[in-house]
């Protein structure tokens, strides 16, 4: 009988350090404003957005990712080459064929290791926590490098009244390693496919390439042509957010073992501010708990919202490092991923 060897790795992971990007180009709503069909005051009163940032010059979504896991690497202060796996978690890189993650190693001086993209949405980066923390917990790599990234603007039709002013870019990176505690819970994650048609992208790709061919020397910008964009059902989201996040937050509860009254810190996706404020509400959080609110700033970030929205409440010191933070992603597919964590280091190498 031929003994086929298997592995387990450590059961306690944890955030380790934490870096982030954000693009130099500030948007405001008036600015938004300019080509769509809305206010200031609605954007804000509706959504909690201010502000974005939108990539400009020579900034990408590659870039990006390599500046917030450089910063990420140095925060942490583990080597690199103890990195044994990237996650790249994002729905606008460029390209499908080839995806991100491997050139992202190739730039950070650590090509050759496992490398891919995990495409969940908005809901990416706790899928990502998922999938990295398990498979550290597995023995599959003693550290991980999980990277949320995004270039939305890329994919937005910027006279969409439900799109336009919802998202932002930047990019996000953990390093999820060994602990002496356990830092990361197990995860709530599901999906609704009955729904997935609520947020989608205006072509499926055979038909944009198909219509990219009959166009073919056009100007893609060319109203005939039309370009891939994100399409959002934004109330119908709503609804499905309300009724289906509270329970996915209770079962995130019960999974870790911690109590509600032990959260100190609530990180929910960027997605809208309302929905939010509600969902802190609904499950009875204290008044004092801080709840993340980068979106005033930086926009919806889709995957890279939470790494996002963790640094900027380290730096700024509404959180701090160590307090238990429960978060919860959610968005395209539709679908969602939540867990309890202990906050990572807050970072000496910032965005700001
Ligand atoms: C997108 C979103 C902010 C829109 O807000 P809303 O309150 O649901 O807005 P509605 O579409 O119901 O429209 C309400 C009114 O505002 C108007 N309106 C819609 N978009 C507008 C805009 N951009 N500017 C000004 N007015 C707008 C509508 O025409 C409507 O007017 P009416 O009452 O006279 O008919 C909100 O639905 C949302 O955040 N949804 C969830 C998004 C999400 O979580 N996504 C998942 C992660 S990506």
């Amino acid at each position: 009988m031929v003994t086929i060897a298997s592995k387990t790795g450590t059961p306690n992971v944890s955030m380790l350090g934490i870096g982030a990007y954000r693009p130099q180009r500030l948007v405001s709503n008036d600015e938004v404003c300019e080509v769509l069909d809305s206010s200031d005051e609605w954007i804000f009163e509706r959504s909690g957005i201010r502000n974005r940032r939108w990539i400009s010059g020579d900034e990408s979504a590659r870039s990006m990712a390599v500046a917030a896991a450089d910063r990420a690497i140095r925060n942490s202060g583990i080597d690199k080459s103890k990195i044994g796996l990237i996650l790249l978690a994002t729905s606008s890189w460029r390209t499908v064929i080839p995806h991100g993650a491997p050139a992202v190693a190739y730039d950070l001086g650590i090509n050759g290791i496992p490398a891919f993209d995990l495409h969940s949405g908005c809901g990416g980066f706790g899928y990502g926590l998922a999938v990295a923390s398990d498979l550290i917990r597995a023995g599959a790599a003693e550290y991980v490098l999980l990277i949320g990234v995004e270039t939305m603007s890329v994919v937005l039709d910027p006279h969409d009244r439900s799109t336009a002013f919802i998202f932002g870019d930047g990019a996000g990176a953990v390093i999820i390693g060994p602990s002496e505690e356990n830092g990361i819970s197990p995860t709530v994650w599901g999906s609704d496919g009955e729904n997935s048609d609520a947020i989608t992208q205006n072509f499926d790709v055979p038909a944009y390439m198909d219509r990219a061919q009959e166009l073919q020397g056009k100007d893609p910008d060319d109203e005939e042509v039309g370009r891939m964009v994100v399409t959002m059902e934004g109330p119908r989201v709503f609804r499905w957010a309300a009724i289906t996040l509270p329970k996915a937050l209770s079962n995130v509860l019960t999974e870790s073992g911690v109590s509600i009254d032990d959260i100190e810190v609530f990180v929910p996706h960027q997605a809208n501010a309302r929905i939010n404020e509600l969902m802190k509400k609904n499950l009875g959080l204290a008044d004092h708990v801080p709840v993340a609110n980068d979106i005033e700033n930086t926009g919806n970030t889709s995957a890279a919202s939470i790494p996002l929205a963790i640094e900027e409440m380290l730096v700024t010191g509404k959180a701090k490092s160590g307090q238990i933070a429960l978060l919860l992603g959610f968005g395209a597919g539709l679908s969602y991923a939540g867990q309890v964590v202990r906050l990572p280091p807050a970072p000496t190498e910032t965005s700001f």
